[in-house]
């Protein structure tokens, strides 16, 4: 007998500019486009096999080796309905093809990023599960209408379909069949911006970006500014940065997109913060160390953006983040020398750090160890990737490895 099944990965995607608001809750239809770009898979992943058989008794779904309950009506339900549905769509146009849209499924999901280290793992995590799926289902479909259904599961995870810069268009259709994620700019248009991100610790339990967006929608007049006249300009100028390759644009755009995201979280009644004195501190010395380059003749080296929570995400051109990370680790001391995948400071890693000439050291305070847990130093990546046979989470029995 013929063993269905099919693993696939996706990476995580950081926003430039953010979607923060939905028009209509079921859908998750926003009320403003967004841009991202996409973390490579190498460091940040989500990786999910799915597999189809007759004798399973239901859909079910394992995150971590830990089993989820896949709620009727609920986001999950939705993806793998939606998911069954296409292929239904194939098996009606290939009476020969196997019957799978029939069958129930066990999904496996792992991320290979700590879920403490507070990162968005839905966006990598429903990519990665809807690729997984249109590969079992050997679906014809192109990123753009996986997108569709991915972004049913987290609005943000229609932007993982797609490797490089990418945006998610709004759309207006009460349907929803326009709102969905297309290709800015591949990976190898501009593969030379990298990130940094600085997991910073928390130990509150924050608002979730859910619920947090939706007491913005009800309550922030700023919110209504912000869609009507600074989004919409704004995706074209960051499109044209991008296609440019002006990393100053870029940079720019990115950071009064974060600060203007920051600030309808503010405007929301109650207020919500999701930066703390570490965030802050970063915004600082990110600032100053742009001020030192202008100063000096050139443009902005890096850009900090933060989503709903405290940590850091800094983009730059490669050739900056020795510097950028010898500036975090001086101000946030590591308890261990930072190792950098790209072997940016020998084998030894870096210990001490320090500062570019010029800058003014006096703009933030140096932390205690611990205040920035760890840093992960990646960079613009592919889009969903499919694995093979051997890399698949499920054992003979159907169950998690
Ligand atoms: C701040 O996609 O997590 O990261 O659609 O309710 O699942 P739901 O929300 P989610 O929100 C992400 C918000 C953000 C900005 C962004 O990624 O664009």
């Amino acid at each position: 007998m013929s063993i269905y099944q099919a693993t696939a990965s996706a990476p995580v995607n950081i926003a430039c500019i953010k979607y923060w608001g939905k028009r209509d809750t079921k859908l998750i239809l926003p009320t403003n486009s967004s841009l991202s770009v996409t973390l490579d898979q190498d460091h940040l992943r989500s990786t999910t096999t799915s597999r189809a058989d007759p004798s399973f008794t239901k859909d079910r779904l394992w995150l971590n080796g830990k089993e989820e309950e896949i709620n009727e009506g609920g986001r999950l339900a939705t993806c793998i309905r939606e998911m069954k549905r296409l292929r239904r769509e194939v098996e009606d146009k290939e009476p020969n093809a196997p019957k799978l849209s029939t069958f129930p499924v066990h999904i496996s999901s792992r991320n290979n990023f700590p879920t403490a280290a507070g990162l968005a793992s839905s966006a990598s995590g429903f990519a990665a599960l809807v690729k997984s799926l249109a590969t079992l289902y050997q679906l014809p479909a192109h990123p753009s209408q996986l997108s569709l259904i991915a972004r049913q599961g987290s609005g943000s995870a229609c932007r993982s379909l797609f490797g490089g810069y990418v945006a998610w268009e709004m759309g207006s259709k009460p349907d929803g069949s326009d709102s969905l994620a297309v290709e800015v700019a591949p990976q190898s248009h501009w593969p030379d911006l990298h990130a940094l991100i600085c997991v910073v610790s928390d130990d509150k339990k924050g608002t979730s970006s859910t619920s947090g967006m939706q007491q913005t929608v009800e309550t922030s007049a700023l919110l209504q500014h912000r869609i009507k006249h600074v989004v919409p300009e704004r995706m074209e100028a960051i499109k044209k940065a991008i296609l440019a390759k002006d990393f100053d644009s870029f940079a720019r755009i990115t950071m009064k997109d974060s600060n203007q995201f920051h600030a309808v979280c503010l405007d929301t009644e109650p207020p919500i913060f999701y930066m703390n004195d570490v965030s802050r501190s970063i915004i600082a010395l990110i600032v100053e160390y742009n001020r030192v380059s202008v100063a000096n003749g050139g443009g902005y080296k890096a850009a900090y953006t933060y989503d709903a929570g405290p940590n850091a995400v800094i983009y730059a051109p490669k050739e900056n983040l020795k510097e950028i990370i010898s500036l975090i680790v001086k101000y946030f001391p590591q308890a261990e020398n930072f190792k950098d995948p790209f072997q940016l400071f020998g084998t030894q890693g870096v210990g001490a750090g320090g500062v570019v000439p010029g800058f003014n050291e006096a703009v933030a305070k140096t932390f205690p160890v611990g205040s920035v847990k760890s840093l992960i130093h990646t960079r613009v990546g592919d889009g969903p990737r499919v694995l093979s046979a051997e890399e698949g989470l499920l054992g003979q029995d159907g169950l998690p490895k």
